[in-house]
């Protein structure tokens, strides 16, 4: 497996085209237009550049991983001769299903077909396409380059032969892949968005502010980040998303998104990626702020 696809390059999808080719995978990165395209590969020289001021790589690793991505605006050109696709568009699930009847006219039936997705099923994916036990779930964490944990979620039908060779290629970005079935919010979204949803409708009752929040749950529970500061950073509109998805697939009022959430993403208040959300992240800030939740 030498040439992937990566479809969106979004916050997720600029860092899992970002991780693939500094492993040495030739990348076609995918999105609607040149502008996305743009923006990504300008978020992804920014993290190279991070990376070698720290020391981690050096200047010419950067210059070949930036050498490995060619754009793409048009999907069929994108995934012409590729092992692999990750699809990392925006999470919804009408848009994810028209994306993977695209992939089953436009690529090999040997393709695998991999998606990013938070919560959406992939044994739903999966039956849009021919030899759905070629599907299946690798959800990378938000930032990628950095996250060490891959979940790799199997859908009903995909095989085991698929699911070995994305474990072992997992293990080959230098990630630790974790196997799981498919289920609503599958393992990680399943535990951390009721939390982060708990974390909005404390805000939301007038229990405490933003800060204290976040604080209580960094200084008291040793997380690395407040919930509501996570929020921001994984996006509020995908939180929501997620949520939703929850509610639908279990039918249960505990997954039931916060009203002020659900305002919040109508206002247009996304978090990191629109420059504000439970924080400020106006351009001044927003550098500073995004160094330090990984500092
Ligand atoms: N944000 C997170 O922390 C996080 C973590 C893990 C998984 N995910 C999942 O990753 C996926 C992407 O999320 P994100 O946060 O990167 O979203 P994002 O909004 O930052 O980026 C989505 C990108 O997909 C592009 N896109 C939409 N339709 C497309 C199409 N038809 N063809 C090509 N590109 C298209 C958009 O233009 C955008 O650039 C979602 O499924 C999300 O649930 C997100």
């Amino acid at each position: 497996m030498n040439t992937i696809a990566v479809i969106g390059a979004g916050t997720m999808g600029n860092g899992i085209a970002h991780t693939f080719a500094q492993t040495g995978f030739t990348v076609k990165l995918i999105d609607l237009s040149e502008k996305n395209l743009d923006r990504g590969m300008a978020t992804i020289a920014g993290n190279l550049d991070r990376m070698v001021s720290k020391g981690t790589i050096s200047e010419d690793d950067k210059l070949k991983t930036i050498g490995n991505i060619i754009t793409y605006t048009d999907l069929k050109d994108g995934v012409v001769g590729v092992d692999l696709v990750v699809e990392a568009a925006t999470e919804n699930v009408d848009l994810k299903l028209s994306i993977f009847k695209q992939l089953n006219d436009a690529c090999s039936h040997n393709t695998i077909l991999a998606t990013n997705t938070s919560s959406i099923s992939i044994t739903q994916i999966g039956a849009v396409v021919a030899h759905p036990e070629r599907v299946i779930g690798m959800h990378f964490m938000n930032p990628v380059p950095i996250m060490k944990l891959v979940e790799i979620i199997r859908g009903y039908n995909t095989s085991d032969e698929v699911t070995r060779l994305i474990m072992d290629l997992s293990v080959r970005l230098g990630k630790v892949p974790v196997e799981v079935n498919d289920y609503p919010g599958f393992v990680a979204n399943r535990i951390l968005m009721p939390m982060i949803n708990e974390s909005i409708e404390t805000l939301y009752n007038g229990v405490a502010g933003v800060y204290e929040i976040d604080t209580v749950m960094k200084l008291g529970m040793a997380h690395p980040m407040g919930p509501l500061q996570l929020a921001d950073f994984i996006g509020l509109d995908v939180c929501l998303a997620i949520l939703n998805v929850m509610y639908d697939g279990f039918k249960n009022p505990k997954y039931a998104p916060c009203p002020l959430l659900v305002n919040m993403v109508r206002a247009g208040k996304l978090g990191v990626k629109s420059g504000e959300g439970f924080y400020d992240y106006s351009e001044s800030k927003k550098a500073e702020k995004v160094a330090k939740m990984f500092a």
